[in-house]
């Protein structure tokens, strides 16, 4: 597996991997990825075995918080899970966020993502505590807008 930064070509094997992310990941529009690819590709990863997309992990670094890098879409291809790929691509961004002066990454999950939290869990992240708990997950009430309640997770720089 080797891990490169999102480029246009690449986007086609993207959108192909988010159609199998049901139900909390799904595609977004071709002209998004484009963005992502021509202003964020430095800290939007993309992860390649034998030249196809088996993972991503789109962040983005916060004009209005620049020491928050934000985390989305982070997903594996079902056939590659539970062997390192979302560890390789977040450990490339927590390099690239330090490097650029972030001290913090944040992301969040949807109620219910229990394989996503034990992910978060184990990459070091911290659930922040919110106003409800489901499953031993705290969750912030309408996080993301009304009826967007999220779990959110950050790793915060040490020292
Ligand atoms: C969550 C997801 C991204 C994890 O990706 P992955 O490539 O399988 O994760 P990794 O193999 O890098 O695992 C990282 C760590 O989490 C642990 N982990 C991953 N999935 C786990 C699961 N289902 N149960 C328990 N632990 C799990 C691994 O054991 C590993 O810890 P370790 O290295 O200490 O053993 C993947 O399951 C996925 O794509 N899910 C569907 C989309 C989604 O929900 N994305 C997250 C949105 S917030």
């Amino acid at each position: 597996m080797i891990i490169e930064a999102l480029r246009v070509p690449l986007i086609p094997g993207v959108i192909a991997l988010t159609e199998l992310g049901a139900p909390y990941i799904t595609p977004r529009g071709y002209s998004d990825y484009w963005l992502y690819a021509e202003l964020f590709s430095s800290t939007c990863r993309v992860a390649l075995d034998g030249g196809r997309v088996v993972g991503i992990a789109l962040g983005f670094r916060s004009q209005d918080a620049p020491e928050d890098l934000y985390v989305q879409d982070v997903m594996t291809h079902p056939d590659h899970r539970r062997r390192g790929v979302t560890r390789g691509l977040v450990d490339e961004l927590r390099e690239q966020a330090w490097e650029l002066g972030c001290r913090r990454l944040y992301l969040t999950s949807k109620p219910g993502n229990s394989a996503a939290h034990k992910t978060w869990e184990r990459l070091g992240f911290t659930n922040i505590r919110g106003d409800s708990f489901i499953d031993g997950v705290s969750l912030i009430t309408d996080y993301k807008g009304p009826g967007q309640t999220r779990a959110v997770y950050e790793l915060v720089r040490e020292g």
